[in-house]
């Protein structure tokens, strides 16, 4: 069987990037937002992305089954070279290395763009999302509690960070 491919997203892949992540919104913790997200906001996302700040996705016989990103982290200068990464595998697809791989896939492509510190936000009771990120060399550097309320409970977010440094002969921009 082939395995998912990993490439760049493009504005089409937009209402699949909004199924995966909505299933997450409406059933889950693992995003702190609550309310489903349209195509029409996941168009607006992607064109807040792309150069510095990557959005792949992982495609499997012609269906998006995982998406990821690297976000801006804070909007002042000092930042550029820190990112967030997100991950979301489509529920039929987990527990086959998607995530890993994917995250594996961004980390690469943030190095090459040149940027330092990737963090993870992690509600603390993500125990797959945590476990996945100490496999991948995260570090845990904070936690934060009761910082956020969904399904009438107070949660608490664990950030996790993983310091990049550049390829030989790669200078930092
Ligand atoms: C966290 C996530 C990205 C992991 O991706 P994945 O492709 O399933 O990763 P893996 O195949 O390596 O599985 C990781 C581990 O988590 C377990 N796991 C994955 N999804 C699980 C789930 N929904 N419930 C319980 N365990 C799960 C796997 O069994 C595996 O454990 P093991 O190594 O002991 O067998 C994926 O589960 C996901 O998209 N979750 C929802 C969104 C999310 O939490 N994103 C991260 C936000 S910070």
């Amino acid at each position: 069987m082939p395995e998912p491919s990993i490439r760049p997203a493009t504005d089409a892949d937009a209402a699949a990037i909004a199924a995966i992540y909505n299933h997450y919104i409406r059933t889950s913790t693992a995003t702190f937002d609550t309310e489903e997200k349209s195509v029409e906001d996941r168009l607006a996302w992607l064109g807040e992305h792309g150069g510095a700040y990557p959005v792949l996705v992982a495609e499997d016989r012609g269906e998006v089954v995982a998406w990821g990103s690297l976000s801006k982290w804070g909007t002042r200068c000092a930042y550029r070279h820190t990112v967030e990464i997100s991950v979301y595998v489509a529920p039929s697809a987990t527990k086959a290395g998607l995530g890993p791989a994917m995250c594996e896939a961004l980390i690469e492509r943030g190095r090459e763009l040149g940027h330092h510190a990737i963090i993870s936000q992690t509600v603390s009771e993500n125990e797959p999302s945590l476990k996945m990120a100490e496999r991948l060399g995260f570090r845990e550097v904070g936690r934060l509690q009761q910082v956020g309320r969904k399904f009438d409970r107070w949660l608490d977010l664990v950030l996790t960070e993983l310091l990049v440094e550049p390829a030989a002969g790669q200078a930092t921009p």
